[in-house]
This record gives structure tokens, sequence and C-alpha cells, in this order.
């Protein structure tokens, strides 16, 4: 086995981020924290499919991922699925757990012409399957067989020939093709000992008291490489691009995945409850609290997710649902003075006042996302005032007095920073917000940084415009900015 592609992808370039291609890197790091190794060597295969460069009969990627429990594999292929197809639905995962009779595995390729009921079994697999995961946005299809080692050995067996020649003969002879797909395929094989070495404690003698973070990183990738070997044939193993060994995740890690479960929360209730949303306020003391709680060394941040959910999302829902929260105003989570839970308080009305109904001057000549974005305000009680460039966008701000204003860097007649500092001549405290396909220069970048803009990396996410300007309008009442 390798730890090297066999067919060396395109290095990433640079010079791609420029225009409006996105930064895959960036995104997904932001959704999978604390593993820079992975998202360094899966990235590669994307733009080589991308760039149309994959490799005939053979899937684009095949990756083998181990690790601890809860450090991000199976998150991995979801972020991945929300990036690239935009929802982390969009991703063909076979549970091998189930497949673990042979019998069991005529459900992942439909039962042969003759047998009692083939034409009611419906294979797992299928061509049309594989198809139903891809997107306008991308053709690539994430296929995750989650916990490969549970699988009876003929699914094994069939997995050969899907590594091998990017095909799976299906029980009615026909074929389903994975040249568009990328496979990723989880283990837990060699977790035990991973434990061992990253928690003495845990009743075992560790080896490596006191390690370094690479030390034991070397570690963690040896005991899985053993472990795959000793569990695959040498043929399954060569045909597998990479094994991919997922570190533990440090405080830091831990922090940043809080804050992301926090920030997607808010997101949530901003786009479901529309005008009626609130500000969820939840302080560095929470947070540890919640860190404290959601996560360990034994299962990563895999109970993260249940700790916010029961501590807050469900306290939330019941304060939303018993109407002991008005619009706009801030829920504040505290850690109650027996510190075994939390307390929510709503700071009642009247101590934010933006407005429930904002208009904002939307300037950028892509009539596409001008229209999909007035669509998607106007489903939230916002109004947008559309200029396709920097002439109209400043004869309606002096007519219209808008609340916020979101600007594209290129104009067809002129460039959105120097439009952004002429609005705030006009309207010295109105809230501006830079969108950008490309890399501002220094002296832009400063500009937006004295000047307070924001600078937003196309493609964003709908929902990320609306809660950068929702958060800018709230910070402007407060601050009287
Ligand atoms: N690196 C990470 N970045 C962001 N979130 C993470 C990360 N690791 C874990 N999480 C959080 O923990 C949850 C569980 O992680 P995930 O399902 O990816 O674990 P896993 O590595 O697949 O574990 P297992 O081996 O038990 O299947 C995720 O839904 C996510 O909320
Ligand atoms: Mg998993």
């Amino acid at each position: 086995m390798t730890d090297r592609p066999k067919t060396a992808p395109g290095q990433k370039s640079r010079n791609r981020q420029v225009a409006e291609q996105p930064d895959l890197t960036t995104i997904l790091s932001s959704k999978v924290v604390g593993q820079p190794n992975v998202i360094n060597v899966i990235i590669p295969y994307v733009e080589m499919f991308q760039a149309g460069l994959s490799p005939e009969n053979r899937p684009v990627g095949v990756f083998l991922l181990l690790g601890p429990t809860g450090t991000g594999k199976t998150r991995t292929v979801e972020a991945l699925a929300e990036v690239l197809h935009g929802s982390s639905k969009n991703l063909l995962k076979v549970d091998c757990g189930e497949f673990q009779m042979e019998h069991e595995v005529a459900k992942l390729i439909g039962a042969p012409p003759g047998y009692l009921g083939h034409r009611e079994t419906q294979p797992m697999l299928s061509q049309q399957k594989l198809a139903s995961v891809t997107s306008e946005r991308s053709g690539l299809s994430l296929v995750l067989f989650d916990e490969i080692e549970k699988a009876a050995p003929s699914m094994t067996r069939l997995l050969l020939g899907v590594l091998d020649r990017g095909v799976l003969r299906l029980g009615d002879n026909s074929t389903v093709n994975f040249e568009k797909s990328l496979v990723f395929l989880t283990s837990n094989l060699g977790a035990k000992e991973m434990m061992r070495e990253i928690n003495p404690d845990f009743g075992f003698q560790s080896a490596t008291t006191g390690a370094s973070r690479e030390d034991v990183s070397d570690k963690l990738q040896s005991i899985a490489l053993m472990a795959v070997r000793k569990k695959f044939s040498p043929e399954f193993v060569n045909r597998i691009d990479h094994v991919i060994t997922y570190q533990p995740l440090n405080a830091e890690s831990f922090a940043a995945i809080t804050d992301h479960e926090i920030a997607s929360l808010q997101n949530h209730v901003n786009t479901r409850l529309g005008t009626r949303c609130f500000n969820i306020e939840v302080p560095f003391e929470t947070r540890q609290w919640l860190i404290e709680r959601g996560t360990s060394a034994e299962y990563g941040a895999r109970e993260l997710k249940r700790t916010i959910h029961k501590n807050l999302t469900q306290p939330l829902a019941t304060m939303v649902a018993k109407n002991q929260v008005e619009p706009g105003t801030r829920v504040r989570v505290e850690v109650g003075k027996d510190r075994e839970s939390l307390e929510l308080r709503s700071t009642g009305p009247g101590e934010t006042s933006a407005p429930a109904h904002p208009t904002v001057l939307l300037v950028d000549d892509n009539r596409d996302l001008l229209q999909f974005l007035q669509r998607l305000m106007a489903e939230s009680g916002w109004e947008l005032l559309a200029a396709e460039n920097a002439s109209e966008a400043r004869k309606i701000v002096a007519k219209r007095k808008p609340n916020a204003a979101l600007l594209d860097y290129m104009l067809p007649d002129g460039n959105g920073v120097e439009l952004a500092q002429q609005l705030r001549g006009m309207m010295p405290k109105l809230p501006i917000i830079m969108m950008t396909g490309s890399v501002l220069g220094p002296e832009e970048e400063a500009i937006c940084e004295e000047h307070d803009f924001p600078v937003l990396r196309k493609p964003f996410l709908a929902t990320d415009v609306m809660n950068q300007i929702r958060a800018r309008i709230t910070a402007k009442t407060k601050t009287g900015r």
C-alpha cells in the first residue's frame, strides 16, 4: 500500500481561487475542524474531477478513514456533500453493519433473476441511486461504506470490483459505473489500540504518556495501517488511494466545533422563525460548560451535539412554544448556580430595536444572484433594493436610506470598496458588507478593516449573508454606530 495517490491529482493551484471558483479547502476546513491533513488529501481528487482529469475505469478516489470515534470521519463526507451539493443528504451511505450475513448482500445488489421476489428487491446501489445524490452544482457522487469491517466477506469481494474497475455488477447482471464517484470506507479497525495511546487512564497501560502530538499522530497512523493489513487482503488494500488516520481533537478544536454548533442553532432560529427570530447569547463560561460535558478523549465530539440539544435547543424550543421570547430580543444562556444545568433568560422587548423588516441595498451585476436573494429576503419580510452598478447604487441610497448594503467588489463602473466609502460619506452609520469572488489587494483589505466592512468570500450560503446583515444591523442598533 502506498500513501500517495496512484494517479497524481493536479496540485492545488492558488491562482484558481480568483474569479468565482469556490475555495473548497477553506469551506471544508470550517466544517471539519482540526483535521487539516484529511482535507489536504481529499480536495485534490475533487479538483481533479472538476477539471475533467479523473482516470477512467476506476472511482475518482477511494479513501479508508480510520481513527478514534467522534473525530469527524462521517462528518467529513457529510460536509463534502454540503459543499459540493448544498446538502449533507446528497450522499449514498451504506451501513455495512446491515450486511453481516452473506444473504443480506442481495439487498445491496438485488437478487438474481429466477429467485423468488427478485423483482421486488430493489438494489441499494444502482446507477439511478448514484445519480440521485448528485446535484446541478456537481456530478460527483459521494458513496460512504460505513464500518466496513462488519460486512460479510462477499461484500468485500463486490467492493474489490468497484475499487478495481469502477464497476459493480448487480443481481440482474446490469452494471453500475463508479467513475464519477468518490468512495469512502470508514472503519473502527485499531480503534481500541488507539484509545490505549490517547487515554492512558482508560484501563490500559499507555506506551506514550507525555508524548508530543506528532508522536501520537505517527503512532496512531502505524496502529491503523497494521490493523488494516491484518484484516484486509493485500489486493484490497492496494486499491485504496489513501488510508487516512484521524487525529484526536484538542481543546481548541472542541471550542471551534462548539462555536460552529451554536452558530448553526442561531442560523436555524433565523431561517425557521424569519421575522420572529431572536439572538442567542452564549457567553464564554457557558461554552466551556458545554465543552466539558459534550467532549471527551473517549468519544471525541460525539456527545457535543446531544449536550447542546438537551441543554440549549430543547429549553429554547420550550420558551418559544410558550411565547416567552419576543421577536428581536436576546436570550442569554448562563450556567446555573448549581452548575448542573443552564439557565435561559429572555431580555424582554425593547433592549434591541433592530428593524424587523430591514431594507437592504444589494449591488451586483449578477442578475441571477440578485433575483435569488430578492426572493429569499422577501420570504423573511425584508425589502431588497437592487442595483447593477455603482451609480445606480448612489441614487438609491440618496433616495431610500437602506438599513444595510451588500456590495460586490467587481462592478461594471468601479470597485465595491470605493463605492462603500462613498456610501459611508452619504450615510455614516450604514452597515456595509463586501462580497468578492477573488482576493482583495492589501490596500483594499486595509480599507475594509479600517471602516469595518466585513468581506464575504463567494460562494457563500444565503443564510450566511442574511446572518451577517442581521448581526450588523443589530450591532449598529446596540452601539449606535
Ligand atoms: N473534526 C470535526 N469537525 C467538526 N465536527 C466534528 C468533528 N469531529 C466530530 N464532530 C462532531 O461530532 C459528531 C460525531 O462525529 P462523526 O460522526 O464524524 O464521528 P466519527 O469519527 O465518524 O466517529 P465513529 O468512529 O464513532 O463513527 C459530528 O456530527 C460533529 O457534530
Ligand atoms: Mg462515523
